[in-house]
């Protein structure tokens, strides 16, 4: 016995036989009709495909076509249907157990997989969702917006590359947070924007409406996640998400010392010595003014920096990666740089997926660390599955620690201009 398909249909030239006992399928027999095939039972009178296996529904190709070159199925035993393609059936025809199709481990996420979603499905939402989804990490990604459409619109977009960047993670929009439910980890990026000659503490009265109305969101419906925050600007908004949220200081996360180390590595490569994944450095303290890039600790391919590059060059390059937003703001003329953001957020939830992260610096609550009471900055930490780990203490020169405690006060100036 075998099973007759749409395919055998079309390869079979005006006449296709098949054994007595074949089962043809009805979208195979609405096919035949449709070419003006006839089909012949081997063993048994003439006769033309049954009417009562006609259907209006039409065929749905789920997969190129590998059809085999057979012009008769009476020879059972040297054609045998290959993989069954769902379309060969209406729904509640039977199928032989042999052949029901094997559902493949590797093909969907699997249940122990955590879930992520994302706040803002703007230019940074987005990417990172996407940059997270195809990491194949997470069992789903949820991208929520407060545009009607929009997060859905865009999920749906990436999920159509799903088979092109080969990733599994299954990605949905909501403009409710209540789709939160679940998730494990969550990426805040909702706000506003620089515009060109905009600081980022522009942004706080609108982003600290935002941000404060999600963080309750969050809380409700994500108790036990952990929250990066995206939003600027970020030391006051990663502190105002602590706050409202209510949750303890090591499961809300700023991102910036990621994606601020990134700029400046980048930024040191131009000068010709390095690829930028030779060069290591870590940016501290605000994302803005009060970066502190500790040069006493980077080096290149294990090389110290300040021997490679002259320090008035070394010093141009810190003032660059300090304003590189303002720069990109400034060239794009409307909204700010996504790429890496979105690049620098997305690595560190996967890190945390993954079970720890290399030494990062990220905006955390100091609790005492480098001398730093109760300060939201930035710092050195590692991250494990539960959010920061721990807080490392690198030997930092007198001048960098002294940066980095002017840092703090600016930063905590800040926040309590919050209310
Ligand atoms: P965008 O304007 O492209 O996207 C923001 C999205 O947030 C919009 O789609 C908007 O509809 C959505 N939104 C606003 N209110 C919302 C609410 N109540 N609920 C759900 N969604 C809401 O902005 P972009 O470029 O994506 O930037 C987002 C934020 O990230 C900005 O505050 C920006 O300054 C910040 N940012 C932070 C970086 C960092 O290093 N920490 C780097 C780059 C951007």
């Amino acid at each position: 016995m075998s099973v007759v398909s749409v395919a055998d249909v079309e390869n079979a030239n005006g006449i296709l036989v098949i054994g007595a006992r074949d089962i043809l399928t009805p979208l195979a027999a609405d096919r035949a009709k449709e070419l003006n095939v006839r089909i012949e039972r081997s063993g048994s009178p003439t006769k033309a495909t049954s009417p009562a296996l006609a259907s209006s529904q039409p065929a749905i190709q789920t997969r190129p076509k590998t059809a085999p070159t057979v012009k008769s199925r009476s020879d059972t035993s040297s054609v045998q249907p290959t993989a069954l393609s769902g379309a060969l059936y209406r729904r509640g025809a039977p199928v032989p157990a042999n052949m029901r199709v094997q559902k493949d481990p590797e093909s969907a996420p699997r249940d122990d997989q955590p879930r992520v979603a994302v706040i803002g499905a703007g230019h940074v939402g987005a990417m990172t969702a996407l940059r997270l989804a195809e990491t194949s990490l997470f069992s789903r990604v949820t991208l929520v917006d407060i545009v009607p459409g929009l997060a859905a619109g865009l999920a749906l977009d990436m999920w159509h590359s799903a088979s092109l960047r080969g990733f599994t993670t299954r990605i949905e929009g909501s403009t409710d947070l209540s789709a939160l439910e679940g998730a494990r980890y969550v990426v805040m990026t909702a706000g506003r924007p620089r515009q060109p000659g905009m600081s980022r503490t522009d942004l706080t009265g609108v982003n600290a409406e935002i941000v404060g109305s999600i963080a309750e969101g969050i809380r409700n419906h994500a108790p036990s996640s952990v929250v990066v925050v995206v939003t600027n600007p970020l030391e006051e908004m990663t502190h105002l998400m602590a706050k409202r949220t209510g949750f303890p200081s090591h499961r809300v996360i700023g991102m910036a010392g990621v994606l601020d180390s990134a700029r400046f590595c980048s930024l040191v490569a131009l000068e010709g010595i390095a690829r930028p994944q030779d060069v290591d450095a870590i940016a501290l303290g605000s994302h803005g003014a009060e970066m502190v890039i500790p040069l006493s600790l980077a080096t290149v391919r294990g090389r110290p920096l300040e021997e490679l590059v002259p320090k008035d060059r070394l010093a141009a390059i810190v003032e660059r990666a300090r304003d590189s937003g303002a720069e990109v703001v400034k060239l794009l003329q409307k909204g700010s740089a996504y790429f890496s953001p979105a690049e620098s957020a997305a690595s560190m939830v996967s890190a945390m997926v993954r079970g720890g992260s290399d030494l990062i610096a990220a905006c955390v609550e100091s609790a005492g660390a480098y001398g730093l009471e109760n300060a939201r900055i930035g710092l050195p930490v590692r991250l494990g599955t539960d959010g920061v780990k721990e807080i490392v203490k690198l030997p930092l020169r007198p001048d960098e620690q002294a940066a980095l405690a002017e840092a703090a006060r600016s930063i905590a100036k800040r926040i309590s201009e919050l209310g």
